[in-house]
């Protein structure tokens, strides 16, 4: 690893604080990365402006490593307050779309509007309104959560009270702990208090939840819904559709650097996955013939006294209910299986994401 890959908070030579920073140096890295990664990775201060409304525009970007064609004419558009998922598997091109976006990754081609800047051409204004939190990001072993936190406020002109940002994601204990001993829940939280100490207006936050337990990624998911709820857009990447689901307002499903599909979760899944199904069981011998008879079923299939009901559109379940309750049909047993994006998934790409 050379030096450079070590820096990730390059200073604005003309700000105030400069004379502070040159000793500041610590690691956060992702493994893989290009030489201007640091540089493009730093944050910068200087003015914020009014939002526009459309805060991202993604036009057939472009991105080749080699023989490798890690993003390929992706395109999308990301409005204000939104939170919006790049969902994928691994290799997928969701992390060097983000970082494009950023302005850490440069692409081959296509065009890429931030709060209506240019990532390449205006980096300090875009480093100074956005917040990053790395897909791999480390800090030194014995660097202290407060001094993160303060090292990072120190960047940016206005930083937001380190103290609150440590409280409202529950760290305000963990002020002097050492950052080698915390959790990884914890080491997280602290990813994204440093991602939002500039009160940045668009978040990026890639992977955050990887390697988790489902308590901690429950913690996070309401971390993420409160920076939502603050007016603040943002994008994240994530191969856990149940993430995606839970958290984003939309999605573009990538696989092998291409967008197969973009739309509400539900949406996709109406659009794609239209069959529902009830797994009910009955000893009752008319059973079969009234499920039969309801309007939009689509299969009924019988093993033993379970039957699995398949039918299409939001009131299936409803109609299936009703026949049951106007046949006076006694059920021992009744569940649905709603198809969810694991499904569209699966559908669009011919194998589920974690093949
Ligand atoms: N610096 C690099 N040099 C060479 N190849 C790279 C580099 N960065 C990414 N790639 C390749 O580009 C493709 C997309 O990688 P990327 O990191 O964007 O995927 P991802 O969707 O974020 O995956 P993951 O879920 O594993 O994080 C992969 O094939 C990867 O090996
Ligand atoms: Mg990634």
């Amino acid at each position: 690893m050379r030096p450079e890959d070590f820096k990730i908070g390059i200073p604005d030579p003309s700000g105030a604080r400069a004379a502070r920073r040159p000793a500041l140096i610590f690691s956060c890295y992702r493994n893989r990365k290009e030489s201007d990664h640091a540089a493009r990775a730093a944050r910068h201060h200087m003015g914020a402006s009014a939002t526009p409304r459309s805060v991202i525009q993604v036009s057939r970007i472009r991105k080749t490593y080699g023989a490798t064609v890690a993003v390929s004419e992706v395109s999308f558009d990301v409005s204000e307050g939104e939170v919006f998922g790049l969902i994928g598997p691994n290799g997928a091109g969701k992390t060097t779309t983000m970082e494009c976006v950023e302005g850490v990754r440069r692409p081959d081609g296509g065009e890429i509007s931030i709060l209506g800047l240019d990532p390449f051409r205006d980096v300090y204004q875009v480093q100074n309104r956005i917040g990053v939190q790395l897909q791999q990001a480390q800090l030194q072993k014995r660097i202290k959560v407060w001094e993160a936190v303060d090292l990072w406020a120190s960047l940016y002109p206005k930083p937001m009270d380190g103290n609150r940002l440590l409280e409202q994601l529950g760290l305000a204990d963990k002020r002097n702990a050492l950052f080698m001993t915390l959790s990884g829940g914890q080491k997280q939280r602290l990813f994204i208090a440093l991602a939002l100490i500039n009160d940045p207006e668009v978040v990026f936050l890639d992977e955050l939840t990887t390697g988790l337990d489902p308590q901690s990624r429950r913690a996070i998911w309401d971390l993420v819904r409160g920076i939502r709820d603050r007016g603040k857009t943002v994008v994240l990447t994530t191969h856990l559709m149940e993430e995606a689901e839970r958290l984003c307002d939309r999605v573009a499903i990538i696989e092998r650097g291409k967008i197969i599909d973009i739309g509400g979760p539900e949406e996709l899944v109406s659009r794609h996955c239209p069959t529902r199904a009830v797994v009910l069981a009955t000893e009752d011998a008319l059973a079969e013939e009234r499920l039969r008879a309801i309007p939009r079923v689509e299969t009924v299939m019988r093993r033993g006294s379970e039957f699995t009901i398949q039918g299409q559109g939001d009131d299936f379940v409803t109609e299936v209910i009703q026949c049951l309750s106007e046949n006076r049909i006694r059920i021992t047993y009744f569940r649905t299986v709603l198809p969810n994006l694991e499904d569209v998934f699966l559908k669009l790409t011919g194998h589920s994401i974690r093949d």
